[in-house]
C-alpha cells in the first residue's frame, strides 16, 4: 500500500513537472513572438502597420513582398548592393538574424 502511494505521488509530481514545463514553454513562445513583433514594429513609422503604407505616400508598400524577397532586399540594402534615401542606412542597424525575423513577420509567406 505504502509503495502504491509513493508511486502515485511520484507519478503526480512527474505530471506536474510536465505541465509546468509546458507553461514555461508557452511563455517562451509568447516572449519570442512579442520580440519578433516589436522588431517589425520599428518599420511601421514609414511603411505602416504590418507593412501596409497609407495610399498616396511615396514610401513603398512592403506587405506584398514574399518573405524571402524582403530578406534579400534588406540584405542588399545592408551590404550596399542596393541604395536608397534611407533604407541602406536603416538596414545596417540590424543583425542578419534580426532582418530575417523582420522579413518573416512582415513578408508574405511563400
Ligand atoms: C524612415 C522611414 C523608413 C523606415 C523606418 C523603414 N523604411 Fe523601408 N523604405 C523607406 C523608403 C523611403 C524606401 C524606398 C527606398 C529608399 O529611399 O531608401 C524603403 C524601401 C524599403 C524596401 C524596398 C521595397 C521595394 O519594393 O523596393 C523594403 C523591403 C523595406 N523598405 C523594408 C523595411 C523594413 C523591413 C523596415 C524596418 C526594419 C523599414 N523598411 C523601415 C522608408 C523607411
Amino acid at each position: 500500500m505504502r509503495k502504491t502511494l509513493s508511486m502515485t505521488a511520484l507519478l503526480l509530481s512527474g505530471l506536474t513537472g510536465l505541465t509546468m514545463s509546458g507553461a514555461a514553454q508557452a511563455q517562451d513562445i509568447q516572449a519570442q513572438r512579442l520580440y519578433n513583433q516589436s522588431l517589425a514594429a520599428t518599420c511601421a513609422n514609414c511603411h505602416g502597420t504590418n507593412g501596409v503604407s497609407v495610399p498616396g505616400v511615396t514610401v513603398p508598400m512592403i506587405n506584398q513582398l514574399p518573405e524571402s524577397v524582403m530578406y534579400e532586399l534588406l540584405m542588399a540594402y545592408k551590404t550596399g548592393k542596393r541604395t536608397g534615401t534611407i533604407m541602406h542606412q536603416l538596414a545596417k542597424g540590424y543583425t542578419d538574424e534580426q532582418l530575417k525575423t523582420i522579413a518573416s513577420v512582415l513578408g508574405k509567406k511563400n
